[in-house]
């Protein structure tokens, strides 16, 4: 193809964006802009799936039968996140086995977030609360990026975030008006999960080298530092309202910009574990390459078993 004709389907492409067209997988796209989908959505999907380690931690410690269900009825979602965006991602021309193989060998990324561990029950909520949270500040905007397949896997993953959210609300707010000890726990799981829950919605922004091609293919809709303090103002009065303390010594409401400012956030520890030195990820990436490994043969007979239906069927059809 020409220099000519590439800048003409480029142009065309621009045109439909600006037009907040959807662009789906057979339609012309730079090649640049199916790599940084392929890249952001099978890290999106890594992280709803090795997301559910350590919430499966807690499934058989839950101190109910109902509190089991619904931990029990998250972790599936999540699973069903990961799927549907394993798929999404396919339609850009990757294998699945090629996803998993960059997980496993540390070539693609994951959510920090999922790298810290889970010490007490107290955590299920703060994960629900926080980090379900902020991942619902992250993916409402997604639900309306430019690639069709991602946007229409957002939505219903969004739908499933509130209840994610919620549930964990809930365990926390049970928690915080109980004894003076299951105050505590409460107390304990934010003052640990709240600085990485900022963290997780991606660096600072001048420091992110994606956001403004991103912007710019409206695959981002909002940035980082955006996302982050949407979230801190939205969920300081949760905190609030349940009597716990967000362990942040500078936030402060800000009257001239109505919105909370807060204390510097430990960058180097972000990219440490970003880099696989955090509390946790090695134990992720050896659980998930062992779940590979012992699922094997259970691929291996949901193939042979498909492919003995196509023959049959083919046979019925000649
Ligand atoms: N953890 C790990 N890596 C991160 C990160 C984080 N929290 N934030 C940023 N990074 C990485 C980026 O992937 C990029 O590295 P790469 O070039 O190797 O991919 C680098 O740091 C620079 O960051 P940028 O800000 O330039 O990258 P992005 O523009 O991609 O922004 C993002 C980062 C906001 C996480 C964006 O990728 C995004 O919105 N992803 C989709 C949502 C998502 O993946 N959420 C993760 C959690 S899923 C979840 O919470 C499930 C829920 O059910 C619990």
């Amino acid at each position: 193809m020409s220099e000519e004709q590439i800048k003409n389907l480029e142009a065309q492409f621009n045109a439909r964006i600006e037009r907040d067209e959807k662009i789906e997988p057979k339609d012309w796209m730079p090649e640049k802009y199916r790599k940084t989908h392929i890249r952001q959505m099978s890290q999106h999907a890594h992280s709803e799936i090795v997301g559910m380690l350590p919430e499966g931690n807690w499934i058989t410690r839950a101190p109910s039968l109902r509190r089991k269900v619904a931990l029990l009825a998250k972790v599936q979602d999540e699973a069903g996140h990961g799927l549907y965006l394993y798929s999404a991602t396919e339609t850009l021309g990757i294998s699945r086995e090629e996803m998993y193989e960059q997980l496993h060998t540390g070539k693609a990324k994951y959510s920090s977030i999922f790298n810290y561990p889970t010490l007490t029950w107290a955590d299920m909520g703060a994960i629900g609360w926080l980090v379900d949270g902020a991942a619902i500040i992250n993916q409402v905007p997604l639900c309306n990026t430019s690639y069709g397949p991602y946007a229409r896997a957002m939505i219903r993953v969004c739908k499933e975030e509130s209840f994610h959210q919620r549930q964990g609300f809930e365990i926390m707010m049970k928690l915080a008006k109980g004894t003076p000890e299951q105050k505590d726990l409460a107390q304990d799981a934010l003052n640990r999960w709240w600085w990485p829950s900022l963290m997780m919605l991606g660096p600072k922004d001048e420091e992110s080298i994606h956001t403004e091609q991103s912007m710019k293919w409206k695959l981002k809709r909002k940035s980082n530092d955006d996302l982050r303090q949407q979230f801190i103002d939205q969920t300081v009065p949760q905190a609030d309202l349940i009597g716990l303390t967000i362990p942040d010594p500078e936030l402060k409401w800000n009257k001239e910009r109505g919105s909370y400012d807060f204390g510097p956030i430990n960058w180097d520890e972000f990219w440490q574990v970003v880099k696989g030195y955090g509390p946790c990820n090695k134990e992720r990436i050896k659980a998930r390459v062992g779940a590979w490994k012992e699922g094997e043969w259970v691929r291996d007979a949901a193939m042979a078993y498909a492919e003995k239906q196509a023959n049959k069927n083919f046979n019925k059809a000649v």
